[in-house]
């Protein structure tokens, strides 16, 4: 049973209380018909009662009663299916109707007793000849007196044909009504189910490799409807973040190979014949600037896939955000001071954040070099603090080369950049910006772009100063 399908098992479900439910109904039909058709006998037999007794009491009783007599004045009595019987006191039969021929149908104990106290009796009993009959008493009195019994009967034949033709029918149309709903119950549970087999096939598919997989869903929201399309989310989100896994690899190997063929490329030439120290030195100097590429790129993506897997502990502290700031200043002066690029420190406000301090200054740092690596020689880049309602503000301004709008959104992603920064500037890998919107976003802050191509770039930073990360 736990591995035929759902179809199957809907259909034998519902087949089996359906088939209960027959049963219960043909068993109920079956005893009210029978008990609606006896008392219809029973009440027939009263009735035929009461008119033989009103007639019997016009011919007044006594042995003198002749049946054609009743029979005329009441032909009803003579028709067909009831006869009558009248017996003495002592419970011998006087007259009977001619219907009944001869065979004897004596009273029975009860029915004399009954009688003698007055009392009518019904009676169902076999013939000889196998006949059921349905048999009613009545004591007709004078006074205390039991003067005749009157017995009305009726053959219970026409009643037990009916039943019988009733079960017949019963029998017949029950299992042809449970073939057909079971047959109505397969076609349905198959069409409900079709979806489900849909879904089945496109996950096979997808399994297979084909991610661009989708179920049809018939545009209803039903509990099918909605299985199909939250697959179809799912689906959807797993094959971007498929694309965008492939994307990385590629472009992880991608960064990590230039570097390398560089390095081995000029160890091989280096070696091919033997040279002045001062050669070896050059060759070295030049392969550990690569390696050292090789090591950020690598540093940078462990960073960034044990964010991704949240292992990256935050330690929350006051942040004196001004201090920060002016520290990254002395930095960026640093770093701008062979291409002579001057930072200025604009507005800086006192600012208390809660934040991870190394991760902040990790952030920032990105930033300025960002803005003094990517400005001409003898540019200034701006650096501010402000606040603006409970939101810090830092602002990082440079006249560089700027960023086209098309790629506002395309430099936060890992290893883009922009043709003209790999132009500009050797240096780089492309995760920095990534990694500093990592950094932003677990302290509940914004990053924004605002930058032309030749005009300049300005990055903006807005951190909570009520944030705090548990
Ligand atoms: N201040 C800026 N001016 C111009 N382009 C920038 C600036 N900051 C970032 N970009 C662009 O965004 C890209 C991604 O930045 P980032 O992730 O920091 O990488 P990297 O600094 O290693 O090039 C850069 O390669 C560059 O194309
Ligand atoms: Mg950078």
């Amino acid at each position: 049973m736990n591995n035929a399908s759902i179809r199957v098992r809907l259909t034998l479900w519902y087949g089996s209380a359906l088939a209960l439910i027959l049963l219960l109904f043909a068993v109920a039909l079956y005893l009210v018909m029978s008990r609606a058709l006896r008392e219809q006998v029973d009440a027939s037999l009263d009735e035929a009662a009461a008119v033989a007794i009103r007639t019997l009491g016009e011919h007044r009783f006594g042995p003198f009663l002749i049946f054609e007599d009743l029979s005329q004045d009441f032909p009803e009595i003579a028709l067909l299916d009831k006869f009558f019987q009248i017996f003495g006191p002592a419970g011998q039969v006087t007259i009977q109707s001619s219907n009944i021929q001869s065979r004897e149908i004596p009273l029975s104990q009860t029915a004399f007793r009954a009688s003698l106290e007055g009392q009518s009796t019904f009676e169902s009993v076999q013939f000889k000849n196998g006949v059921p009959l349905r048999l009613l008493s009545v004591p007709i009195r004078q006074g205390e007196q039991l003067v005749n019994i009157l017995r009305v009967g009726t053959s219970l034949q026409p009643t037990d044909r009916m039943l019988r033709r009733l079960l017949a029918g019963l029998y017949i149309a029950s299992p042809l009504a449970l073939l057909v709903s079971l047959m109505g119950g397969w076609f349905l549970a198959g069409r409900a189910l079709r979806p489900v087999h849909a879904i089945t096939q496109a996950a096979r598919r997808i399994a297979a490799g084909d991610w661009s997989q989708r179920i049809q869903t018939p545009h209803s929201n039903d509990e099918i409807g909605q299985l199909a399309s939250t697959f179809n989310d799912m689906i959807g989100r797993l094959e971007v973040s498929f694309k965008q896994i492939r994307q990385f690899s590629a472009d992880a190997s991608h960064e990590l190979r230039t570097p390398l063929t560089i390095t081995k490329g000029e160890t091989e030439l280096a070696l091919r014949r033997p040279r002045q120290a001062e050669d070896y030195r050059i060759v070295l100097e030049s392969n550990l600037e690569e390696i050292d590429r090789m090591s950020r790129i690598v540093d940078e993506l462990l960073f960034l896939s044990r964010a991704d897997l949240g292992e990256i502990k935050l330690k929350m502290v006051s942040v004196q955000l001004d201090d920060l700031v002016r520290e990254i200043h002395q930095q960026a002066s640093v770093l701008g001071k062979e291409r002579h690029i001057q930072t200025v420190l604009n507005a800086v406000e006192p600012v208390i954040i809660q934040g991870d301090d190394l991760r902040l200054r990790e952030l920032l740092l990105n930033l300025v070099d960002n803005a003094v690596k990517y400005s001409q020689e003898g540019q200034t880049v701006e650096l501010a603090l402000v606040v603006v309602g409970n939101q810090a503000k830092i602002i990082v301004q440079d006249h560089g080369i700027g960023i086209a709008p098309e790629n506002h959104t395309r430099v936060f992603d890992r290893f883009y950049r922009t043709d003209e920064a790999r132009a500009h500037s050797a240096k780089g890998t492309g995760l920095g910006l990534a990694i500093c919107k990592w950094i932003v976003d677990v302290h509940f802050g914004k990053i924004e772009l605002q930058s032309t191509v030749h005009g300049g770039s300005c990055v903006t930073v807005f951190l909570p100063m009520t944030s705090v990360k548990a």
